[in-house]
């Protein structure tokens, strides 16, 4: 296991920032590629493990991937392409390229075994196999077929109306994955919105899609091929958003992030506990803008309901930002949390107790006791082969009284591998 070490930034964090390209959108624009006859080609990319599993993924299908210069990736792909592939499909520790390729593996004649780490063994996938089930795809796996490995066997499949019981993009994503080869409209309705990725991208690629308020509606389609510059991504620019606020006389920039909808509850969360965040010159086709973001003392907020999914992934990061709050910021509502990469419940609050601050578990989601800005001790922390706990710990780290050393670190490989780069790129 490697440990990684942050100390107090007593200069602030400044500078500009671009960060690494979007993980959604990087997942989304492999597995529409490949489905697309012809070339696409791909710019800026997510450089991660978990996309580069995505990869492998849907080489093992029969499309092609090569790179044609600095950060940009040409896929060669199509239904002609693709086949059920000879060997097991390894997705390492990404549970959004399990569910998302169980999908649209579906779509092809075949048989194909998805497997990942100790992690993906633990994720819950009822919520993809159940509407695949319906759309008569054959999934198996452990646990009464509900957990990975999985088995999957696709073709022939119908269009059916779904409603999901979760607010999961990922299963609104395998779901009209599987529709694009399916007989017959599929449509997804959702009681709480989620991002939209696969449905601007089925457009982009010239997908008979049709959005109408929460509902998705998918005619079977043969794609285009795209040309795609993938946005910076809002989840890795949390971390530098939350550590431009708390350190003390920051001033930071962040370019090119995505800021559509589903994606940028954290920017109103911390603007609700007071924060300085300017977003900058909106793009309203690429849904992109730069952050300036400068400290700014923080007080607590209550975060739940319908903005959670538009923030899920942030919660370890916004509760850093919690710690430092003036009173008790909650999190409800937000139960997912416990089938992450890690329970991220529990290691949320774990991580946070162990550097000092008070903070309590709660079935739902976790209460932060913030300390009007005063430092936290600091100390060790397990990052539970959880990169979000990893790099949250990290930023925590930047205002502490003590460092704060952080073991599994390596898990941050898996989507931000240079974030340690950033950071000095940043911290003074
Ligand atoms: C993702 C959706 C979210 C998010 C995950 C990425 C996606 O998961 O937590 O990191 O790309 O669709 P759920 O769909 O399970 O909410």
């Amino acid at each position: 296991m490697t440990a990684f070490t942050v100390e107090a930034a007593p200069g602030g964090v400044h500078g500009v920032l671009r960060v690494p390209g979007d993980k959604s959108v990087s997942h989304r624009a492999l597995l529409l590629a490949a489905r697309a006859d012809g070339r696409s080609e791909l710019h800026g990319l997510s450089d991660g493990e978990d996309v580069r599993h995505t990869a492998e993924a849907i080489q093992a299908f029969g499309a092609e991937v090569v790179r044609i210069g600095e950060g940009t990736v040409a896929v060669d792909g199509g239904p002609a392409r693709l086949r059920e592939p000879q060997r097991v499909v390894d997705v390492g520790n990404s549970g959004t390229a399990i569910r998302l390729l169980t999908g649209w593996a579906t779509a092809i004649d075949g048989m194909a075994v998805l497997v990942g780490d100790e992690s993906i063994a633990r994720r819950p996938m009822g919520r993809i196999a159940d509407p695949l089930r319906l759309m008569g795809a054959q999934i198996d796996g452990r646990a009464g077929g509900t957990l990975p490995p999985l088995v999957v066997r696709g073709g022939h499949l119908h269009g059916i109306e779904y409603r999901p019981p979760v607010a999961s993009a990922q299963v609104k994503g395998a779901v009209l994955l599987a529709g694009l080869a399916a007989e017959g409209p599929t449509t997804v309705i959702e009681a709480i919105p989620t991002r939209r990725h696969t449905e601007e991208m089925l457009l982009q690629a010239g997908a008979d899609v049709v959005v109408n308020g929460g509902s998705v509606t998918l005619r079977p389609s043969a794609l285009s091929p795209m040309s795609v510059d993938v946005p910076g991504d809002p989840s890795h620019a949390a971390f530098w958003a939350v550590a431009a606020s708390i350190v003390p006389g920051s001033d930071l920039v962040i370019e090119h992030v995505y800021v559509g909808p589903g994606r940028a509850g954290f920017i109103d969360v911390l603007r609700r506990m007071g924060a300085d965040i300017e977003v900058v010159g909106e793009n309203p086709v690429t849904r992109t803008a730069d952050l300036r973001i400068r400290s700014a003392a923080l007080h607590a907020t209550e975060v739940g309901g319908a903005e959670v999914p538009s923030l899920i992934d942030e919660i370890p990061v916004l509760a850093v930002a919690a710690s430092l709050a003036e009173g008790a910021t909650t999190f409800s509502d937000a139960a997912e949390l416990a089938v992450k990469e890690s329970d991220r419940i529990a290691s949320t609050t774990g991580g946070l107790q162990a550097i000092g601050v008070r903070a309590e578990a709660r079935p739902d989601g976790l209460v932060v006791h913030g300390r009007a800005g005063r430092p936290p001790a600091g100390g060790s922390v397990d990052a539970l082969g959880d990169h979000r706990i990893a790099m949250s710990m990290a930023i925590a780290g930047l205002v502490t009284a003590e460092p704060v050393r952080i073991t599994g670190w390596e898990s941050v490989a898996t989507s931000y591998p240079t974030f340690r780069e950033d950071l000095r790129r940043c911290v003074s």
